[in-house]
Formats: structure tokens, C-alpha cells, sequence
């Protein structure tokens, strides 16, 4: 009897562990997000009828309220979107530089990179694309009016957001720097702790005032006068000329096949989609599902293709407006396989040896993700950010929002890494109204015809790593969305020549890896993306993953 009782715990205990590795599952629409209170803005619009896109303008202005880290008016992003009958498009809505930007306005007069001028204040700040963004969404697929989209994040932001401790963490760490960089004291520059409750009273009104007179509000109203004489008070560039400027987007997004599945990911100005592409396709000869999950092989495999995708995207990658890209080359299987050929089980190759593959043909946890589906089968994916913790740190008082650094995502000297580390060279270099490079991928998968996953992640280079290894969790290893997210991850980037591991990574393949030549790095990575996304089930139900390395959750009905 007692061996009975012991066995039928010990069931009941796998069964729970089994349990934890679903997320939510909801039988008509889904919001995964960085804050509960933003997925309960976007799902409770898909409730009262609205679709996957009238939920992302929802969403996207809730997070401005309630995750200031990341969540924007003062930034910009990426939508991937499928709508219910196969269609699939993209929008830009990444900022852009200043007119007066120019190519070496972070070198000093012996062309030194000056310290933080890229990242901190306000010449860090590119020309925000948050609100062009969203009105471009509502004028294509909108179905609500624009107003009732935007109460529920002025609501939000008077009634106030309570303060998680992860929150509290990340505000008072870059206390000093709201100071450096505003010069004086700001609202949220003060000991914070878990629980407390911070009302956004002057960015309730700035959403007031975009709600009553639309996009020109922020653009060329009282909203842009406010945000241009605050930037140029601190020295900055940016003028009105810049913001009235300002548009939003069409892209064709990158669509690819690997093996049954079909991919559309982000294109340039971001690198994601491409980036993805080139490393999904140079391992998908070698049948990665035989390799054990996060095995040396499997770390071997990814880390080399990641190398040589990183070495092209210094090279080659940057906005496809002012720069001629070869898109179809770098992600045909010709070029890729030829790139493969220096791979070796055997031993690791360097970074030295890699460089950017020629090119026959030259033909022509700071940013945050969100995906969403509802009930028509609409299926939107977007990835948006301040690019640093907070951006620029600068915060314009009378308006309630920060400001992005966005400006270091640019090459700004050739060879010098940007805060991800990441090098670049012409093709990235700043211009006037040029946008800067980004790694951001918002991801949708289909299956046989079918909208399978909906995913992205913050994270900076190691967006595409996360999202492409989030992709074989599920395609290759048949995880459930909630423990594809929950995975340790790793990470390479072509330079510096490591392998970032996060710490909670097997450590026991380790001393193999290195025999072999690999660097390890477990020092700077305690956590490598944070991946938001919706797997839909074969019922046609909707699962959720909900990245545990943040206050992430689902939120559906
Ligand atoms: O566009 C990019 O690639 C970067 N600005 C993204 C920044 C980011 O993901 C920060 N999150 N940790």
C-alpha cells in the first residue's frame, strides 16, 4: 500500500512538472506581453470586437504606461503581421537620425569615440516612430476608433501602475543617470520599491492630447513643441522639421522556408529577418533534430552559422534606402552552403578566419516584444524599443515619456562596438534621416499553409539568437511554447569571438566545447532575450509562452 501511495505521488509530481511546462491555453485570442496589465488592455479590446491590430495599438500604448523600461511613446519598432487569410506584410516604424546627424557626431576632434554621447542625453536620441507607427496600423486594419483604443492606457496611466520587483530594481539602478542625462532631477528619480504605486499625470495628458487631434499632436502640435525645446535645452540636434518629417513604413518582410515551415521575419532597416534566415538555412542540411537538445553538437552547429551570419550583418547590413543590400544572395542556399564548407565538428573556427562571405551578384531586457492573435485568426507580432534601459534617460517632464538612445545602434566609428558589442562599418554608418540598424525580429511561423507561432524578443544582438533557437525549440524538439520560452540559452555574434552560455546553461558540455576551441562566456549574460509568443495547438487552441526571465505573462479568452 505504501509503495502504492509513494508511486501515485511520484506520478502526480511528474504530472505537475509536465503541467508547468504549458503555458496558458485559450480557445480564441491571446495577448503575451511584458506587463498583465497591457495584455488585459489588448485582450479586453479583442473582446469587445476588435482584432489582432486594434489590440496592438491597445497593447502597445498600455505598455508605454506600464513598462517605462522599454514600453514607448519615444521609440520606435517593428510589426510582423499575418491576417486571417494568409496575407502578410511589415511596418517600420524605427526611428530615425536627425537632419543635422552626420557621420561623425560621436568623435571627438582626434576621431575618438566620445564616451556615452551615443547613449546618454539627448544627441543618444533618434526621431521617435511609436505614434506614426500605430496611426499607419489603425488607418490599414484598424476597426475600433483610434480613441477607444488609447482610453485604457490614459485610464491606466491616472489610476496608476503598481511596482514589481523587478521594476523597482531597474528604477532606482539608473537613478544617476536620469540625472546625468536630464541635468536635474525627474519624477522617477527616487528610491522605489515593490508595491508602490507610480500615476503618470503629464503623460496622461500627452495621450489626452494625442487622442483629441491625432498623430500631428505628436508630430507637429503642442506635443512636438514641448519634446524639441526639452532636447534642444540639453544641446540636442533634433529639430521640429525632424518629427514632421517623420513616416512610418510599408516593408516587404523576409519570407523564407525551413523544411515544412514558412518564416516571415523582419527586414531592413532591422537585421533580424535576414540574419534568422542565413543561420536557420546553414543548418538546415545537417538535420539538427538527431543532435540532443542543447548538446556540444547542437551548441557547435548554431554557434558557427550565428558566427558567419553576424560577420555578414557588420558587413553588409544597414537601411535599405541609403544602402544597396544583397537580400537575396546572403540568404540563398548557394552562398550559405559555400559558407558552411570551412565547418568542421572537429574544431571550432575563429572569428579571424570568418570574415563577410563574398558575394557573387551584387543585386540589388530594454526592449520589449508582444504577440498577439485573435479569434478571426489575425496574427500580429511587434517588437519595440528605447534601445537602452529607459533609452536615452532623458525624460521630457511637461510630456510623461523617455526618450530612446536608438542613435547607438548606428556604426558609429567603423569597428567600434555599439552597447551590444556588435561592429559595423559603411553600410550602418550615421546619415541624416537615415535609419540605424537593428536586430529586432519580430517572427511569425506558418505550418503547412497555417499560422503556427507568433514570437520575438528584446535583447539587442541576441534577439536573433534567441528567436531562431525558440524556433527550434518548437519545430525540431516539439516543446510546448511556455518551455521552448523557458529554455536556457546561448549565444554568438562573430565578434568578440565567445559563446555567451546563461547560467543556468549544462554546464557539463563546457570542457568539450573548449577541447574544441571555443571561448565560453557566462560573466555578462544572466539572461539572453526574453521570448513573448503563441504557439497555435493542432486543436487550433492557443498556447502561450510567457518569458519567466521577466514579469511576462499571457493574458486570453
Ligand atoms: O534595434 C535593436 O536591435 C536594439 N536597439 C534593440 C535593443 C534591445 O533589444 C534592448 N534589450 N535588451
Amino acid at each position: 500500500m505504501k509503495k502504492i501511495i509513494i508511486f501515485l505521488i511520484f506520478l502526480l509530481l511528474i504530472q505537475c512538472k509536465q503541467k508547468q511546462k504549458h503555458g496558458l491555453i485559450t480557445v480564441k485570442a491571446m495577448v503575451v506581453s511584458a506587463r498583465k496589465e497591457a495584455g488585459k488592455i489588448g485582450t479586453d479590446i479583442m473582446k469587445k470586437g476588435g482584432n489582432a491590430f486594434d489590440a496592438m495599438i491597445a497593447t502597445h500604448l498600455a505598455l508605454a504606461v506600464a513598462y517605462p523600461f522599454a514600453g514607448n511613446l519615444g521609440g520606435g519598432g517593428f510589426m510582423v503581421y499575418r491576417t486571417k487569410d494568409g496575407k502578410t506584410g511589415s511596418l517600420d516604424f524605427r526611428e530615425k537620425a536627425p537632419l543635422k546627424a552626420h557621420r561623425n557626431m560621436y568623435l571627438d576632434s582626434l576621431d575618438n569615440v566620445i564616451p556615452d554621447k551615443s547613449l546618454l542625453g539627448a544627441n543618444a536620441v533618434g526621431v521617435p516612430g511609436s505614434v506614426a507607427g500605430l496611426y499607419k496600423v489603425h488607418q490599414k486594419f484598424g476597426t475600433l476608433p483610434f480613441k477607444e483604443l488609447i482610453q485604457p492606457a490614459i485610464d491606466l496611466a491616472k489610476k496608476g501602475v503598481v511596482v514589481t520587483k523587478k521594476q523597482a530594481k531597474a528604477l532606482n539602478k539608473y537613478r544617476k543617470l536620469f540625472f546625468k542625462a536630464n541635468k536635474r532631477k525627474i519624477f522617477l528619480d527616487k528610491e522605489w520599491k515593490e508595491g508602490d504605486t507610480i500615476k503618470y499625470i503629464k503623460l496622461a495628458e500627452t495621450l489626452e492630447r494625442i487622442r483629441d487631434n491625432g498623430k500631428d499632436e505628436f508630430y507637429k502640435g503642442k506635443t512636438a513643441d514641448l519634446l524639441i525645446a526639452y532636447l534642444q535645452n540639453l544641446d540636442g540636434i533634433m529639430t521640429k522639421e525632424d518629427l514632421e518629417k517623420y513616416q512610418a513604413k510599408w516593408r516587404k518582410p523576409i519570407e523564407f522556408t525551413y523544411k515544412n515551415n514558412k518564416i516571415i521575419s523582419m527586414s531592413l532597416p532591422s537585421s533580424g529577418g535576414i540574419c534568422i534566415a542565413q543561420i536557420l538555412k546553414s543548418i538546415e542540411p545537417f538535420h539538427i533534430e538527431q543532435y540532443k537538445h542543447n548538446s556540444v553538437k547542437y551548441v557547435q552547429l548554431l554557434t558557427e552559422a550565428e558566427r558567419r551570419a553576424f560577420a555578414d550583418r557588420a558587413h553588409y547590413l544597414g537601411d535599405s534606402d541609403f544602402v544597396k543590400v544583397p537580400i537575396d544572395s546572403l540568404i540563398s542556399d548557394k552562398y550559405l552552403a559555400r559558407r558552411m564548407k570551412s565547418f568542421s565538428f572537429e574544431r571550432a573556427n575563429t572569428s579571424k578566419e570568418i570574415s563577410y562571405g563574398k558575394i557573387a551578384g551584387y543585386e540589388s531586457n530594454e526592449t520589449t516584444h508582444y504577440s498577439i492573435v485573435d479569434s478571426f485568426g489575425n496574427a500580429v507580432s511587434v517588437t519595440t524599443t528605447l534601445n537602452g534601459a529607459y533609452g536615452s534617460k532623458v525624460f521630457v517632464p511637461e510630456l510623461g515619456f523617455f526618450l530612446n538612445n536608438e542613435m547607438d545602434d548606428f556604426s558609429i566609428k567603423p569597428g567600434f562596438p555599439n552597447m551590444f558589442g556588435l561592429v559595423g562599418a559603411e553600410a550602418n554608418a550615421v546619415a541624416p534621416e537615415k535609419r540605424m540598424l537593428s536586430s529586432m525580429s519580430p517572427t511569425i511561423v506558418e505550418e503547412n499553409g497555417k499560422l503556427k507561432m507568433v514570437l520575438g524578443s528584446p535583447g539587442g544582438s541576441t534577439i536573433i539568437t534567441s528567436v531562431t533557437q525558440n524556433i527550434l525549440n518548437v519545430l525540431e524538439y516539439k516543446m510546448p511554447m511556455q518551455e521552448a520560452v523557458s529554455k536556457p540559452r546561448f549565444h554568438h555574434q562573430w565578434l568578440p569571438d565567445n559563446i555567451k552560455f546563461e547560467p543556468n546553461f549544462d554546464k557539463s558540455i563546457f570542457p568539450k566545447l573548449e577541447k574544441l576551441g571555443y571561448k565560453i562566456d557566462q560573466s555578462n549574460a544572466p539572461v539572453i532575450g526574453k521570448v513573448d509568443a503563441i504557439l497555435v495547438l493542432p486543436n487550433g487552441k492557443l498556447e502561450g509562452g510567457a518569458d519567466p526571465r521577466g514579469d511576462d505573462s499571457a493574458v486570453g479568452f
